[in-house]
């Protein structure tokens, strides 16, 4: 077998035609490239994944062990190896090592019972839930609801991440604060944007006159102790285990709105969906699997042509929130310049992962990525299926901009009599088309999302479990509270002197 270093070699030595050549010289691109797998058909055609290059990335993968360390992963190892622990998302939603499998269906059952307790109104009258919570313990709640949650009913779910205090004052506005239950939602328990705001919704009952506040609070967590000290009573609180990382804990106890918002099948779905797209990243072979043929053009991309950015745009007002979670999921994960055994990375990682909403995104970023200098490969994700009961005009104007400009990326225009309207062309894109968001098909992207991560990972050999870089700014933020500015630079001294006097 090769080394890494030589397959990679090979990667960047091949030629690849354009992708209006590769169309010609490839007829069965169409069918080869595009996969089908839990409701979702992912079209990777239109990027430059010839069959040539195909072929070095799996030649790569086998080299960087990608199969043993998928394997590992799935195995409940301990693939975090600059904390020493596994990764077991996967395990939420059934595959996984049995121990945690069965762990994560207890956790589970308990869910719904917090679920069934809360509809018997054992914790008083509930209509609003606020959920408070930061980073990978919001941002999958958010999408969740928003994608899935517009037609609910069942409650008012609201989610607070900013510590800004007017995040949490626009829905005291709304919020009846003797039918709110407070979601606190925190792996560690010591985020200190999440712990303030927490504090900040109980004084808010307490103002309100709501009887024993602390009745109404439920706590999603992997440091219950932590929660207890707090104030959470132990029956009140839903742990989830340390080896689910927090950008990948929506599955989790950390979905419980959802679970709650839409209800406890549609939950089940979700992670349904999730599982039919773990069972493919593991058995599908490396040219037909989706998570692995997206990390191979994502390396490509980024190694071979120099692209710094990578954008996603969500043809659906539904999904409008996925850019925001993939930026956590894939800068936190992968944005590192230490291998997993602590040598330097010699190649850049994670792209600056950015995007937007179709239509309106056209009519703002679009020109830089037709005519721009950049390389922007681009990914669009729509759905067949509209949910709203206006014209059928307005979905398929929708679906045909987003394959329309799809279409043009690559195809360009010459005008040499006027090089100002002309397009270069040869823009990679690749399209996501959903049957509908619905749970299950949300499941399944997301854990695309999630092992696409993994995949480009493993070929820069990298640990994406792992999110040191965040620390030291709250270890700066925390110092300055404590030990006031006199260590800090003048720019620094002068800013909080003029702010916070
Ligand atoms: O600061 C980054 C981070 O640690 C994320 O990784 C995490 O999702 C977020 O903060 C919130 O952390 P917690 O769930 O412990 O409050």
């Amino acid at each position: 077998m090769t080394d890494t270093r030589s397959a990679w070699a090979e990667v960047a030595a091949t030629t690849v035609p354009t992708l209006a050549d590769l169309f010609v010289a490839e007829p069965d691109r169409l069918t080869r490239l595009t996969v089908e797998e839990g409701g979702i058909l992912f079209d990777f055609s239109k990027t430059h994944l010839s069959k040539a290059l195909v072929e070095r990335f799996v030649a790569l993968s086998e080299a960087s062990g990608l199969a043993a360390k998928r394997d590992a992963l799935f195995a409940g190892e301990a693939v975090n190896v600059t904390e020493g622990r596994a990764a077991e998302h996967s395990a939420e939603r059934g595959q996984g090592a049995p121990e945690s499998v069965a762990r994560a269906a207890q956790l589970h059952a308990r869910m719904r019972g917090m679920i069934d307790a809360i509809e018997a109104e054992l914790f008083g009258p509930v209509r609003h839930i606020l959920h408070v919570g930061i980073g990978g313990s919001a941002l999958g709640p958010d999408l969740l609801m928003d994608a899935l949650g517009r037609d609910a009913d069942r409650y008012d779910v609201a989610v607070v991440s900013n510590v800004d205090g007017a995040a949490l004052d626009e829905v005291f506005r709304r919020f009846d604060p003797q039918a709110t239950l407070l979601v606190v939602a925190s792996k560690t328990f010591t985020t200190t944007e999440t712990m303030l705001n927490a504090r900040s919704v109980l004084s808010w009952m307490e103002e309100e006159n709501v009887e024993d506040p602390y009745s109404r609070v439920i706590a999603l967590t992997a440091a219950p102790d932590k929660a207890v000290e707090w104030g959470v009573d132990e029956t009140r609180i839903l742990p989830f285990s340390e080896s689910v990382g927090g950008r990948y804990s929506l599955w989790s106890s950390i979905g419980f709105p959802a679970a709650l918002g839409l209800g406890w099948d549609a939950f089940e779905r979700l992670l349904e969906g999730a599982a039919a797209m773990d069972r493919h990243f593991r058995l599908a072979p490396p040219e037909r699997n989706a998570p692995l043929l997206a990390a191979f053009a994502d390396q490509y991309y980024s190694l071979v042509r120099g692209a710094e950015t990578r954008a996603t745009f969500a043809y659906d007002e539904r999904l409008r929130l996925l850019p925001s979670y993939l930026q956590q999921l894939e800068m936190e994960s992968n944005g590192k310049s230490v291998k997993a055994d602590g040598s330097p990375v010699d190649q850049p990682t994670a792209a600056i992962t950015w995007g937007g909403v179709g239509t309106d995104a056209q009519h703002a970023v679009f020109q830089l990525l037709h005519q721009g200098t950049r390389l922007v490969p681009v990914e669009f994700v729509a759905a067949i299926e509209p949910d709203h009961p206006l014209d059928e005009a307005h979905h398929r104007t929708l679906l045909i901009n987003c394959f329309a400009q799809g279409a043009a990326l690559m195809a360009g225009r010459a005008n040499d009599a006027d090089p100002a309207r002309a397009y270069p062309g040869d823009r990679p894109s690749s399209t996501i088309l959903l049957d509908r968001v619905d749970p299950a098909r949300l499941g399944a992207l997301l854990a695309f999302y999630e092992h696409r991560t993994f995949a480009n990972a493993v070929l820069l050999g990298i640990n994406p479990f792992d999110q040191f870089g965040v620390e030291l700014g709250k270890e700066i933020a925390k110092s300055i509270e404590s030990e006031g500015t006199a260590n800090f630079d003048p720019s620094t001294r002068a800013l909080i002197a003029r702010a916070l006097g």
